[in-house]
């Protein structure tokens, strides 16, 4: 069968990368998680004491760092300048400063295009998970979901991953980044006109990949 691609959107906590990870080791698909590119290029920002209330200074050197992802479902890798940043990604720091890193338009661009790159040299088809792969990235993907879930659930699922972290903190938090996120001019989170909407809140992730898998082979 061609190779298919399925464009997985939606904010943070409403199951993504737990969906897209499963999806694609259960379908033979490589696999992408577009947020750990943008939280890459936001580590080595920091790390380069770049000013990140300074979309210029950002901009400047959007095209500096090397970042690669390994696509296997069952190990994801994401490294940049030949370092594996897949830990310090996923600090509060990285966390708080991603929104505004990913909202300048230089760093759209760069990572764009290389997660087109990406998708089309994947063999057999990739799941791409993010927040602008329906609308943006691949506009023609052969099937697009849009993932919701309530505030409170998915400030539950995160506080839950995050070892019982405050649950109305994080909830402040998640909110504060969706908002962000959907309120950028270049490409912000947004439901594709054609992709599916999947409401995760009383859902289990069995349900919601089972869901998805069904769709996917509906139109293979
Ligand atoms: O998915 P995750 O929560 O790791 O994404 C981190 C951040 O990366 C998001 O809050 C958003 O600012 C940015 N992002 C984006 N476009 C994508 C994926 C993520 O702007 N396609």
């Amino acid at each position: 069968s061609p190779a298919v691609i399925v464009a997985i959107d939606g904010p943070s906590g409403t199951g993504k990368s737990s969906t897209s990870k499963a999806v694609a080791a259960q379908l033979g698909l490589r696999y992408l998680d577009t947020g750990a590119q943008y939280r890459a290029i936001t580590w080595w920002m920091v790390h380069h004491g770049v000013d990140i209330t300074d979309p210029a200074a950002i901009a400047a050197v959007a095209g500096q760092p090397e970042i690669v992802s390994g696509t296997d479902p069952a190990a994801p890798t994401i490294s940049v300048d030949g370092t594996d940043v897949a830990g310090p990604i996923r600090t509060q720091e990285v966390t708080a400063k991603v929104s505004a890193v990913s909202a300048v338009p230089e760093v759209r661009t760069r990572i764009t295009e290389l997660q087109r790159t990406i998708a089309r040299a994947a063999e057999g088809g990739i799941v791409v998970e993010g927040r602008d792969i329906g609308t943006t990235v691949l506009p023609d993907a052969d099937l697009k979901i849009f993932l919701t879930a309530s505030p409170e659930a998915r400030a539950a699922r995160r506080s839950g991953e995050l070892n019982g972290a405050d649950v109305k903190a994080t909830q402040e938090a998640l909110v504060k980044r969706d908002a962000a996120d959907s309120s950028r001019k270049t490409s912000p989170l947004a439901k594709a006109g054609d992709a599916v909407e999947v409401d995760t809140t009383d859902l289990t992730l069995q349900q919601v990949i089972e869901c998805v898998v069904t769709l996917v082979e509906e139109r293979r």
